[in-house]
């Protein structure tokens, strides 16, 4: 592992795959002042972003995109090879979502190679960006069949809805591979970023990245347990983070109580180094307990929305005909990710158990296109919080909008038909809910 400090000079890149990793990493290098070409098989999404027009919610993508587009440093192109044979550099940036075994699916990178190999530009280097199983590196190589072409490994660690900040702001930047100046090449793009740069072989920078979102999630399940403990002591969970995040060896990120995490990336990563460790003959029980306490926080939110309703769990239909208003679909605030969110799994557990839920969340409240409609089924959608609370028996907060913790709660109280709200996130003072004559519950709050 060694320090990079070499000068900087711009590079011509291919981006392949414009999600909002491959969109960020685009615009985000063209903002550093290298040329970029991001190429994506979806003509329609490459239309959109020729039009000016961000297919995602995330904070200052549109400024960097315009303005690199502007400075004719970024453009968008149709079909994973197109700019490829131009470039120094191509960045892979395509999903790896979960086989049903668990495993990372790789076939989204298999076809972007398959694509892209012809193409490549003798002494190309590959960029591997995606979250891919350990010794992927060296199968991408392989697959490659190009001896002339070097393959890296470069993990990201980008928060959906703060990835502009985050690629321009990190803690670090990761490269791993076998061929120490293609590693260096890589390295020199990210010079104008006052960052450090671990160089290091491929199976630890891919294990890198399986690791920090492993001990993340880490983070929250222990949390979440805490809050559980709270709940029994008698105790306040914020106190407890208070208290023991002001030790510098735990810190207090990422120890924020919740309905459990989700996300596109925490469940399957958390999964995958189950499945990775077990394929090489470890079993990571400690991330198997993080996953079972993830699974056990949405049960006990919906143990709680129940019981806020005075419903108990028993029986076929145990919640019929009890209203649901709530606040909040995404995995997190500051986006419109619906994917693996806890709120869209506990609503539809309320929902098989006979509740009625009216939804409401700041992304879904317009005009829905086909990613949010197939989410999202036959949910019903109001416009407003005040609207998803009218006729509620209990209204609950699963995402943690700005919006949400500041709520008229008045007015709630007044369209509601029960008086229970359930903070999932702990966003609202407890003492101006029970102020408007509504009953409080939160995580782990005494
Ligand atoms: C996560 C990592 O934070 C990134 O570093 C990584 O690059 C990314 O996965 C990835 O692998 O691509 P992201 O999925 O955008 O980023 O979401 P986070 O902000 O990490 O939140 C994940 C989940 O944990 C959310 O459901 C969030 O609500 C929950 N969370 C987070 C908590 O419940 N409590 C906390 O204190 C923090």
């Amino acid at each position: 592992m060694q320090s990079e400090a070499d000068p900087w000079e711009p590079a011509t890149l291919a981006v392949v795959g414009t999600g909002y990793v491959g969109l960020t990493t685009g615009a985000c290098l063209a903002s550093l002042g290298h040329d970029v070409t991001c190429a994506d098989i979806d003509a329609g999404k490459i239309e959109r972003l020729r039009n000016g027009e961000i297919p995602i919610v995330e904070a200052g993508l549109d400024e960097v995109v315009g303005a690199a587009v502007a400075a004719g440093r970024l453009r968008f192109v149709t079909g994973a090879a197109a700019g490829t044979a131009a470039a120094d550099i191509v960045f892979l940036c395509v999903p790896t979502p979960q086989d049903e075994d668990g495993s990372a699916d790789l076939s989204y990178i298999e076809a972007a190679i398959h694509e892209i190999a012809p193409v490549l530009k003798p002494g190309a280097i590959v960029v591997n960006k995606s979250t891919v199983p350990v010794g992927s590196t060296r199968v991408v190589e392989r697959a490659l069949e190009r001896t002339d072409v070097s393959v890296v490994s470069n993990p990201e660690f980008l928060r959906e809805g703060t990835a502009v900040f985050d690629f321009l702001h990190p803690d670090r930047v990761v490269i791993g591979g076998a061929d120490e100046t293609a590693a260096k090449t890589v390295a020199r793009l990210y010079a104008p970023l006052d960052t450090e740069i671990l160089i290091t072989d491929a199976a630890s920078a891919e294990t890198i990245k399986y690791a920090a979102n492993g001990f993340l999630a880490m983070k929250i399940s222990f949390v979440n347990a805490v809050a559980a403990m709270c709940e029994a002591v008698g105790a306040d969970v914020a106190h407890v983070v208070e208290g023991i995040g002001s030790d510098h060896r735990i810190g207090r990120a990422f120890l924020q109580p919740g309905p459990g995490w989700g996300g596109s990336c925490f469940p399957k990563d958390s999964r995958a180094l189950v499945s990775i460790a077990a394929d090489h003959g470890y079993d990571f029980s400690m991330m198997r307990g993080v996953i079972e306490v993830n699974d056990q926080q949405r049960v006990r939110m919906i143990e709680k929305i129940s019981r806020a309703a005075g419903r108990d769990l028993v029986g076929d239909r145990p919640l019929d005909g009890m209203t649901v208003g709530a606040l909040g679909l995404t995995f997190k605030a500051g986006t419109d990710d619906l994917r693996e969110s806890p709120s869209l799994a506990i609503l539809d557990q309320l929902e098989r158990a006979g509740a009625i839920v009216t939804a409401y969340d700041p992304t879904t409240a317009g005009e829905l296109d086909h990613v949010q409609r197939d989410r999202l089924g036959s949910m019903r959608l109001a416009t407003s919080a005040v609207a998803a609370a009218a006729d509620a028996d209990v209204v609950v907060i699963l995402t943690e909008w700005q919006e949400f913790s500041c709520l008229d709660l008045d007015a709630i109280a007044a369209t509601m038909r029960g008086s229970a709200i359930v903070d999932t996130r702990n966003i609202l003072d407890p003492a101006a809910v029970r102020a408007a004559g509504l009953v409080y519950d939160g995580v782990g709050r005494s």
